[in-house]
């Protein structure tokens, strides 16, 4: 069988400028390169041409189907892109379908908690001091007053990094085990009198379990003036628990022990579970530890270079999760880091 190359040609030349949509253009590419389209059949009959013109047949068929599939190509992109048909393909979108909605993110619930606190001490006069998560010892501890034997410096419970403290080089460096070295930041910092509150996450080598994480979050609360007083603490402490559990909740400061603050106290609230008389939750006790707090020491003013004598301060650290477990009845803190909408979605 011999083949009219030419006018296959013009017949394709002629054809693809007919094929108007996307319909036409399907029934043009059936035409030819479908299964038994003109390509197939030229290729089918190679069998029958004379030897010496195979070669050349066998090329012309090879050129002829790229040149089909690339006008193809070219065509499809003209008709997909040409204004009839974009508009005709927005006709076709129904607009009484139901949509999708996007679901709508919101702040984590510990989030939640940091920010009422943060509501509450504005009002009270304090503002938002953020310090690093990474740590020099000095701060962490020396300049709190906490003695290079104390318990809480060991490898066991202190995150330390391989990077030495570029300002003593023959210290570590280490994760912060509470927000109180951001106390020593802002004493060096600011001249008193200022009120600051510091709100972060802090890190210790715990095992993980319904109590503990090795990663939590604490603020941290500061104030300096000439004249502060235990009373003042105790005051600015009963404010925030009220407006942060209710004007019934009582209130009691249990004498504790603290190397940065003294006197120091832990203070407690009436089981919210029970109301004091004692349940499983608050350990038959009636109250829950909060919070640690006290008057700051004299060794702390003197590691920042403060005057002997001039300055007294409060401070105080409590617990973003302990609060939020509290407040809401959450029993195991792991939960607050696993992500699961199903729990986020409640608050
Ligand atoms: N830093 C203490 C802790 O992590 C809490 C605290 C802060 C106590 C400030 C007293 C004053 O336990």
């Amino acid at each position: 069988m011999s083949w009219d190359f030419k006018s296959i040609q013009n017949t394709i030349d002629e054809e693809i400028k007919n094929s108007a949509d996307i319909a036409g253009l399907e029934a043009f590419r059936i035409k030819y390169l479908g299964r038994k389209g003109l390509v197939p059949q030229i290729y089918a009959s190679l069998s029958t041409v004379p030897p010496e013109q195979k070669p050349a047949v066998g090329k012309w068929a090879n050129d002829l189907k790229n040149y089909i599939e690339e006008l193809i190509e070219k065509k499809q992109k003209e008709i997909l892109s040409s204004p009839r048909n974009q508009s005709s393909q927005k006709q076709t979108f129904d607009f009484t379908i139901p949509g999708v909605a996007p679901e709508l993110g919101h702040r984590h619930v510990l989030a939640q908690t940091v920010n009422e606190i943060y509501g509450v001490f504005e009002k009270l006069g304090f503002t938002i001091y953020e310090g690093p998560e990474v740590e020099t010892e000095f701060n962490n501890f020396t300049a709190l007053n906490i003695p290079i034997d104390h318990p809480s410096r060991d490898a066991f419970d202190t995150f330390y990094l391989d990077q030495k403290d570029p300002s003593t080089k023959d210290r570590y460096l280490l994760l912060r085990s509470h927000t109180s070295p951001s106390q020593i930041r802002v004493m060096k910092k600011y001249k008193p009198p200022f009120a600051v509150i510091v709100p972060g996450k802090v890190y210790r080598p715990d095992a993980v379990d319904a109590s503990h994480s090795f990663m939590f979050h604490q603020i941290e609360g500061l104030l300096v003036d000439e004249d502060v007083k235990f009373s003042d603490l105790k005051g600015l402490l009963t404010v925030f628990c009220q407006k942060l559990f209710g004007n019934k909740i009582k209130m009691r400061f249990r004498p504790h022990f603290f190397p940065f603050t003294e006197p120091s106290a832990e203070v407690d609230i009436s089981c919210y579970l029970c109301g004091g008389e004692g349940c499983s939750t608050c350990g038959r006790k009636g109250w829950l530890e909060i919070l640690g707090c006290g008057m700051v020491n004299p060794k702390v003013f003197a590691a920042v270079g403060y005057p002997k004598d001039r300055y007294a301060g409060l401070a105080f650290g409590l617990g973003v999760e302990r609060i939020t477990m509290l407040k809401y009845g959450i029993k195991d803190i792991r939960i607050f880091f696993g992500n699961d909408v199903r729990f986020l979605k409640q608050f």
